[in-house]
This record gives C-alpha cells, structure tokens and sequence, in this order.
C-alpha cells in the first residue's frame, strides 16, 4: 500500500502535491517521489526515505515549477526501498511517467515479454512492468493514453490505483482503479487525484470515488469520463460531498497524531453512539441493523472477520454477544478465513470490521462470505471506503480521520457501535432484562467521561513508561473482557516501540510465560474489580513470587492490587462489559511515552502501514 497524489489545474502542482503526501504517510513512507510537468519537460525526483527527505531532495536538483504533476509515498512490495524503486516511474522512451498503488502479480511474465521486445528496466518494481506495457501497446495500436491504459490494465492481474501522465498529451492525466483507493477531487478548473480524500480536502468538497474496474480521463476544461476498464462501457460519476475538514487531518497542538487520537476517544466515542443511544427512550437506533433485524435474529451464528487491532475489537464483540445477546460468535483473521475453505451459509451473518475500509484480507474475507450466501456488515471508519460499499449494510465509527499508524481511537469506537449492536440484538430477543438494558445505555452514555478521568493518569503513566522503557520483553494478561484488551495492549507495545511483546489470558500463564518470568519482566495485568478479580489476584501473587515487575490496571479504590503490584493505574469504576473502553487507554498511553522515550517514530513505525491494500 502506497500513497498517491495528482494534480491538474491553474495552482503549482509541487505545494499541493507535497502537502498531499504527507498527510497519506500513513499509507507508507518508505520512499517517496514526485514529477511535475512544467509545460516543456517532465522533472522528476524520488528517493528512499520520507516526504521530507523528498522535499529536501527536489528543491535542491529539479525545478518544481508546473501546474500539473503526480506524487507517490510508498511502501515497498517489489523491490526494497532504494531512490530507483521509488515512484514515479518513466517508460523507457521517457514520454510516460506513473505512480502506482497496489501489486501486478504478473509482472514477471509480462516483463519477460517486454525484455524480448527491447525494453530495458532500472527498478525492480512491477510498475516500471506496467508503464512500459502501457508504452508498448500505444505503440502497437496506435491508440491515444487513455486507450492504451486500458489495454494493458486488461492484461493484467492484480490490483491497482494508478495515474499516468503522458508528455505528448499534456493537458490530462489517466487514472485507474482496482483494489487500491482512488479519489478524484473536483475543484472549478482544476483536478486532484488521491488514495483519499484528505490532500485536497481544502480545495473541494466534492469528490468522485472510483469503483473497481474503472478508469477516468481527467483533462483541464473538460469533464471527467468515467469508463469501465474490462469494456468500453460508460461509468457515470456519482460525486460526493465529503463531510471531513481540515482541522481533523492536523495535529491540533499534540506533538504526534496518535496523542491526539488518544485524547479524542472521548469526543469520536460520543460522536459514535450520538442518536443512536436514546436512554431516555431506552432505545438503540441504528438504520443498519434495523432494516436487516431478521437477518441477525434469524442467523445460526455470527462470523467476524478483521485484521489487527480490529480482529481484536472483534474479538472483544465475541464475549460482547454471546454474553448479552446469546449468538454464537466467531472471530477469525480475514487473511487465514479468507483461504481456508470455511464453512459459511445463507445463515451466517458475517461482520467484517475494518477502520479504513481497504484492508485486502478482509475484502477478500467479504466477498467469499458474500459468494456463499451469508449476509455481510461491515463496520468501517472510513466512509465511501470500499468495505464500506462491498458490504450488504453496515454502521460507521465516525471516530474521525485515525492517521497514527497503530490504532487507538478506531478500536474504542468499533467497541462501541460493536456494543450498541449488541444491546440492539439483546432486546429484541429479550436476552436482557429492561433494567439491565437501562443500566447498559445510561453507562455507556458516562463512558466517554469516565474515559476523560482514564485520561488523567497519563503523567503517571509515564513516570512508569521511565522505568520500563529499556525492557526486551512484556507480557501483558488479562480475563474475559480484557483478554482481548492484553493483546491489542501488547501489539500497541510492539508496534511503535518494537519491544517484544505478548498478550495472554491470564489463567494460561501458567502453561507457558510463566517460565519467562524473572526480575527483569514487566507484566501489565489488568485487574479490574468486576469479573474474575479474585482469579487474577491469583495470577498477580504467581507473578510477584517469582519477581516479576507488576504494573497493574485496576479500578479506583482498589487496595488489594495496590498491595502486590509495582504500580497501579487507575480507571474509574463500569460495567464488566464495559471496561475495555477504559481498560485501555492507560495501555495506548503506556507504549506511546515509552515508544518516544526509546526515540522510535511514534507515527510512522518502522516497516507498517495504516492501510493495507496488499495481501
Ligand atoms: C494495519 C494497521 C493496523 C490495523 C490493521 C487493520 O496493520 O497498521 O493498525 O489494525 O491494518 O486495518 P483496518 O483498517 O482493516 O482496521
């Protein structure tokens, strides 16, 4: 999954480009590049490392003048990160140029055949395969760009989001999409091209996104034309006004966006039970669900697919519905359902969660679902993503564009709607008494309040991150509810900070960790006072017996814990289902100041992407 960004129109094309770059990041950093067209000559400049060593790098050698012009963030697939792998590309007559989102998997055929023919390659990328096919067929043909483009695209297999810029016919771009995220932003005069909508979020509101299989010829004064990549069929645009502004994609005074997204859990979990909480009324709204109740009513069971931190969210979901609404859960990795024959029926409700909607896996995971009749829901953030679109119906997170690379405020806010889907399901089967439903929508109505209070702690924590932040290893444990919350505690840690890190139920310690522990381990145990508190007080004394450094999250007031651990970490007193939302923000808060203390990039960890487009 990489980045991409196109610009044409009356603006320099560099400024609008560079900013655009930046905030995709998320999607890849490890080398970024960029070719503008200053009316005569196409100037190109690429190189291995960050945006900023790209800018560092272009304004010292080309000229960054031209009105029209493609950039690329990348995260490498074929060919490691060096300055010739990066995007752009050129063809080998240096008339076209390209920058590509996603993976050819045939290239190696294709540029045998191209070697036989002549062509010569620098990269080892299959995008430089893709643009010299596109040269080729041009040639061969005799056909214009946007022709030629779609030619080759039907030759091969894969997935993409491209733009391809052609010197002899300046004034348009051709961009395609299959698989990867492409946005075509509709200014007055002026066209930019995006994996998402943020890089020109404040130059229009109005954005086409292309669907799979369709490509668009983007020419100045002229309208955009859509059209199908496998036939010549036309493609009506369908142009959406975004909701998203500017001050959401900035970091807002925090040193780093995975802080701010941090401390907007409590507004982005508002914003996600907002009008569909109604405790007055003791109601839970949501369209998505009540127009397919029979399907979740009359399913044999629920099927949830994720990656990452949303499999855990998922994971959390599981104890969520069996627990109060007495469907049968399973939780599964998109990539190993996807690909190991399971067994699915028109009577399986499958959810797919996903916070930016793209995630390949898990699309793979939705369209197998979808081909053998199961009902597909998807819980995205992201919205008009593709998970999004592929599902049968679905219910947003509305946490807000999440651009720190390990996520936060999208795992509280799946819990959420995850939660509120629960509860909805939990009524109408009359698994849950009208009281305990009450007691249900009045708390989650004080959560994001209580995890204002969880917020408080953050100094704390980072007197403990001081302690702890030279450590190799950390287990992280934790029951029931909070077993989901260990492991998502664990990949934070691992993720930003790179110390190993493992989460584990509590209770299986003991076949297996426990040998790990000495002096020099950190467990971070989350011991919450509802649940199986005396079972991992248990645990704790095991830990504490053989030396083991006990950090603790426990709920206010909690003297017991307090007596055995290292340190103590307070969150306020909710219901046991509930405290997953709260459980971990001292968690997110703890790998965050120990990632920075260890001077790792806290929002762009090394070899991750935020959205990945690739299986
Ligand atoms: C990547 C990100 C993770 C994320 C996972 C699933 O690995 O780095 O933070 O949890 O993808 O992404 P999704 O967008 O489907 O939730």
């Amino acid at each position: 999954m990489c980045g991409i960004v196109g610009y044409i129109g009356q603006r320099e094309a560099y400024p609008v480009i560079i900013k655009g770059l930046e905030r995709l990041e998320y999607r890849g950093y490890d080398s970024a590049g960029v070719a503008l067209y200053d009316g005569k000559n196409i100037n190109l400049s690429k190189t291995k490392g960050k945006v900023s060593d790209l800018k560092k790098k272009s304004s010292e050698t080309v000229s960054v003048k031209g009105n029209i012009g493609i950039g690329h963030t990348r995260w490498a697939t074929h060919g490691v990160p060096n300055d010739v792998n990066s995007h752009p590309h050129y063809s080998n007559s240096g008339d076209l140029v390209i920058i590509h989102n996603g993976i050819i998997e045939n290239y190696e055929s294709i540029k045998k055949e191209l070697i036989n023919r002549g062509y010569v390659f620098h990269s080892d990328t299959d995008t430089e395969v893709l643009i010299n096919l596109i040269e080729e067929v041009q040639k061969k043909e005799k056909v214009k760009l946007g022709k030629a483009v779609q030619l080759a695209l039907n030759e091969v297999v894969g997935a993409y989001a491209i733009a391809v810029f052609d010197i002899k016919k300046p004034n348009e771009i051709v961009v395609a999409k299959l698989g990867s995220p492409l946005a075509i932003g509709m200014g007055e005069d002026e066209f930019f091209i995006a994996s998402d909508a943020s890089p020109f979020i404040e130059f229009t509101n109005n954005a086409i996104y292309l669907e799979d299989e369709e490509m668009a010829i983007i020419r100045l004064g002229k309208e955009v034309k859509l059209r199908k990549i496998k036939n010549d069929a036309v493609a009506y645009p369908n142009i959406l006004e975004l909701q998203m502004n500017l001050e959401e994609i900035e970091k807002g005074g925090y040193d780093h966006f995975m802080m701010k997204e941090i401390y907007e859990q409590p507004r982005a979990i508002l914003d996600t039970y907002r009008g569909r909480l109604l405790a007055d009324k003791g109601l839970i709204k949501m369209a998505g669900i009540d127009q397919h109740l029979d399907k979740f009513l009359n399913a044999n069971r629920i099927v949830i697919v994720a990656c990452g931190t949303s499999w855990h969210a998922g994971l959390v979901a599981e104890y969520i519905f069996e627990d109060l609404a007495r469907i049968p859960v399973e939780v599964e990795y998109a990539s190993e359902f996807r690909y190991r024959n399971p067994v699915i029926t028109d009577k399986d409700v499958v959810i797919a969660i996903s916070q930016s909607g793209e995630t390949a896996d898990t699309l793979a995971a939705i369209k197998l679902a979808k081909e053998n009749g199961a009902f597909v829901f998807g819980v995205c953030n992201v919205v008009g993503s593709s998970i999004a679109r592929e599902t049968h119906a679905g219910a947003y997170t509305h946490a807000g564009p999440e651009i720190g690379v390990a996520s936060t405020k999208a795992f509280t806010t799946q819990i959420t709607v995850l939660t509120l889907i629960a509860l909805k399901l939990a009524q109408e089967k009359g698994s849950l008494s009208k009281e305990r439903l009450n007691e249900f929508l009045t708390e989650l109505e004080y959560i994001p309040t209580k995890v204002e209070i969880a917020l408080q702690s953050n100094e704390a924590i980072e007197k403990i991150a001081e302690v702890y932040k030279d450590s190799t290893n950390c287990l992280y444990l934790g029951r029931g509810y909070n077993f989901p919350v260990a492991l998502e505690g664990a990949l934070k840690l691992k993720e930003i900070s790179y110390i190993h890190a493992e989460g584990y139920p509590a209770a299986e310690m003991k076949h297996g960790p426990i040998a790990l522990i000495d002096e020099h381990m950190p467990v971070i145990v989350i011991a919450t006072n509802k649940g199986h508190y005396e079972k991992v007080v248990s645990n704790i004394q095991e830990i504490k017996s053989r030396k083991g450094k006990i950090i603790a999250v426990v709920t206010e007031g909690d003297e017991q814990v307090k007596a055995l651990a290292d340190y103590v970490v307070e969150i306020p007193d909710t219901l046991e289902a509930l405290t997953p939302l709260l459980t971990t923000i001292p968690l997110q808060l703890l790998s965050y100041h120990i990632a920075l203390m260890r001077g790792c990039n806290v929002d762009q960890p090394r070899n991750l992407a935020k959205s990945v487009t690739v299986e």
